[in-house]
């Protein structure tokens, strides 16, 4: 069988336990190595890769985003769902909502956005993230009876600090409506590689200078824990559709 879907799990959500007969594989890439579990679910083959390794051990920055998507697209990867925290500018998106973000604001500063080396490609970033995917994650959530939006804007900083609260009043300004540290160039390269890729942000604080409190890495993990359950439902039902 192959594997046509892949879940890249965020800060969280760092197990496939909806997934049978789990298998963990080491792939080899021009880029290094890649680890990621294959299993079942429904009879179908998927893919599971924790973004920060499942002891959460790399950051945002030094994550070998192109050995992860190159390593799916050798799987024969079609469609991934990715997973991330959140913090939220847009006082509409509220702590545990879900937004499949349809745009990205671009702050990151020392990342690879390629897989290009020789020659010139300018890829079109019209729609970055895969409007097919976000509409079958739309329709998963409405049955479910999840609180969703179905765009975003995702500022995407080079981390791992948090941001000031000057920065966040700029990214506003600017028309975001979250911030995070990992999707570019996740998504670039998953358009680099033909994979239809969509992300499931899910909010787990208001931003500096927005919150009343100092924000910790500790208050993301626990929102995000609270709230696992409800994303692993959410990504299930979007692969069954
Ligand atoms: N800023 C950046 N990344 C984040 C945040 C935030 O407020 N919350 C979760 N990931």
């Amino acid at each position: 069988m192959t594997v046509r879907i892949a879940i890249i799990g965020g800060t969280g959500v760092y197990d496939p336990n909806i997934l049978s007969d789990v298998h963990q594989k080491r792939l080899e890439t021009p880029f290094g190595p890649a680890w990621v579990k294959i299993g079942t679910y429904r009879g179908r083959e998927v893919a599971f890769m924790a973004r920060h390794g499942e002891d959460h051990s790399v950051p945002p920055h030094l994550v070998n985003y192109r050995a992860n998507i190159w390593g799916l697209r050798q799987l024969g990867v079609k469609n991934v769902f990715a997973t991330a925290a959140v913090g939220s500018l847009n006082t509409e998106m509220k702590p545990k909502q879900f937004v499949f973000v349809d745009q990205f604001l671009d702050f990151t500063r020392s990342r690879v956005q390629t897989f290009v080396e020789k020659g010139v490609v300018h890829l079109d970033m019209t729609d970055p993230y895969c409007p097919e995917l976000r509409s079958t994650l739309a329709r998963a959530a409405q049955e479910l009876e999840m609180e969703h939006h179905v765009r975003g804007t995702y500022v995407c900083t080079e981390g791992p600090r948090f941001e000031t609260p000057a920065e966040i009043r700029m990214f506003r300004q600017l028309g975001g409506d979250l911030v995070g540290m990992t999707s570019v160039p996740e998504v670039v390269l998953a358009r680099e590689a033909g994979i239809c890729y969509a992300t499931i942000a899910m909010v787990t604080n208001f931003a500096a200078g927005i919150s009343p409190t100092r924000l910790s890495h500790q208050e993301v993990v626990d929102v995000m824990a609270e709230n696992v359950g409800n994303l692993r439902r959410l990504v299930m039902r979007a692969i069954e559709l």
